[in-house]
Parts: C-alpha cells; sequence; structure tokens
C-alpha cells in the first residue's frame, strides 16, 4: 500500500505521518516512512537546492528539479519497497507538484500533469489524505518554526492558489483523495485516518 499526505505548508502532515507510521509498526506493519523532496542521497541533495535562498531558481527549473528528485526516489525506494510488500508512508507526492507548481507558480497544468507522469513511472498513491486548512491558522503553526525556507516565503496569494490546486485534485479524483479537516486536535485527525484506512483495507 502506498499512501501520500498532502497540503499547505505547516497542516501538520509531518506529525499525521508519524504518529500513522506508529500506528502501523503497532500492528507489527512493516513501514518506510518517506518525505518529498529527499528520501535519497541525491534528492536530499536536490531538497537543499530548492529550499536554499542562495538560487534563483526559475518556475520551469523548479518543476524539474522537484520531478528528478520524486523520480530517483520512485524507482530506487518506493517501488522496491511496495513490491516487497511494505506500506510506504510519503510526506508529499506529485499531488505537491500540480498543486505548488502548476497551481501556486500558474505553470501550464496539462505540461505538469505530463512531466509528473514521466517522473513516477506508473507508481501512483492509492490513497491520499489532503489535510485542508486556512492559511491563517497554517501560518501560526508554521510560525513556531525557526525561519521560512525559499517556497514557505511565497506569500497568502500563493498559497491561496496552491489550496485551489488542492481543491481541485480532490474534486478531480475523489476516489484517491480524502478531504480530511486539519483544524481539530492532532488525535481526532490521526483517528480520522486510521478509520478511514480500515474501511478500505
Ligand atoms: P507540515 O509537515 O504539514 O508542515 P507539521 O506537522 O510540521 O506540518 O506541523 C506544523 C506545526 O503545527 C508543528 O508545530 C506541529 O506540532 C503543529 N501541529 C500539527 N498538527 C496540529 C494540530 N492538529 N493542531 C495544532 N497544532 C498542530
Ligand atoms: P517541507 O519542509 O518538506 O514541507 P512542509 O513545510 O510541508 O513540511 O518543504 C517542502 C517544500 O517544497 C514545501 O514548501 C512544498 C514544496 N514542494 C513543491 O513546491 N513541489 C513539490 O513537488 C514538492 C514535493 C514540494
Amino acid at each position: 500500500m502506498f499512501i501520500s499526505f498532502e497540503g499547505i505548508d505547516g497542516c501538520g502532515k509531518s506529525t499525521q505521518v508519524k504518529i500513522l507510521n506508529e500506528y502501523f509498526i503497532s500492528k507489527n506493519i512493516k513501514t518506510l516512512l518517506i518525505r518529498e523532496p529527499g528520501g535519497t542521497l541525491l534528492s536530499e541533495k536536490i531538497r537543499e537546492i530548492l529550499l536554499s535562498k542562495s538560487f534563483e531558481i526559475t518556475d520551469i527549473s523548479e518543476l524539474m528539479l522537484f520531478s528528478a528528485a520524486r523520480n530517483n526516489l520512485v524507482a530506487t525506494v518506493i517501488e522496491p519497497a511496495i513490491n516487497n510488500g511494505i506500506v510506504v508512508i510519503c510526506d508529499r507526492f506529485y499531488d505537491s507538484t500540480v498543486a505548488y507548481q502548476g497551481y501556486g507558480r500558474g505553470l501550464d497544468i496539462q505540461k505538469v500533469k505530463l512531466i509528473n507522469d514521466i517522473a513516477i513511472n506508473g507508481i501512483k498513491p492509492d490513497i491520499t489524505f489532503y489535510l485542508k486548512l486556512p492559511i491563517d491558522i497554517a501560518n501560526q503553526r508554521a510560525n513556531k518554526r525557526k525561519s521560512r525556507d525559499r517556497i514557505e516565503q511565497s506569500g497568502n496569494q500563493f498559497f491561496e492558489k496552491v489550496i485551489e490546486g488542492y481543491d481541485t485534485i480532490a474534486n478531480e479524483e475523489p476516489e484517491r483523495v480524502k478531504i480530511i479537516s486539519a483544524i481539530g486536535s492532532i488525535s481526532h485527525i490521526h483517528s480520522l485516518i486510521v478509520d478511514y484506512i480500515k474501511k478500505i483495507h
């Protein structure tokens, strides 16, 4: 099983993937927890470049770098894990590219989807949890962190568009993408996620 988590920065993905991972471990189910971009030596290097404020990165280069990082992760980590029956839990996957580079940056959505298809080579999540949160609450949560990376400092207008992107994806693929309100408590959100996994598994 391949499960991905999506949502704007600060919506609580990293928190939820960790507790979901612990849930599976408590059931003696083998898991692999990864975050995007990252998860391989090369993809972590690309992550550093993408989040650093030292480079001027054009929107197309940004799209290509996220996609290169993803392709490396899919081919060397995600696909082998799925083939070995391991539950893969991913903090972000290709919907982030449609939402951030497509809707957020304003790149042509069909072209973004084509690049996504090339990068994932047929490996798609079985379930995607979209943790939906208004920008002001996400900002309050993200402000607890030390500093904002290159993408996090893109501003509210950018994040409004990213949310519109996620909402559109969820409407287009209701079978795969489950919208979860990320306003509630950490344990309540976790229980909604587990209930849903139990229902479909
Ligand atoms: P993301 O990975 O989506 O950026 P995090 O999981 O890192 O988000 O959460 C951002 C901040 O909000 C962290 O300080 C975390 O402890 C806090 N947080 C996460 N989930 C909740 C929640 N449901 N209610 C309140 N605060 C939360
Ligand atoms: P990260 O700190 O992992 O995200 P979060 O703040 O949600 O924990 O940083 C990854 C950043 O990269 C985040 O701002 C979203 C962005 N991103 C894209 O723009 N496109 C993508 O395809 C992916 C995977 C991430």
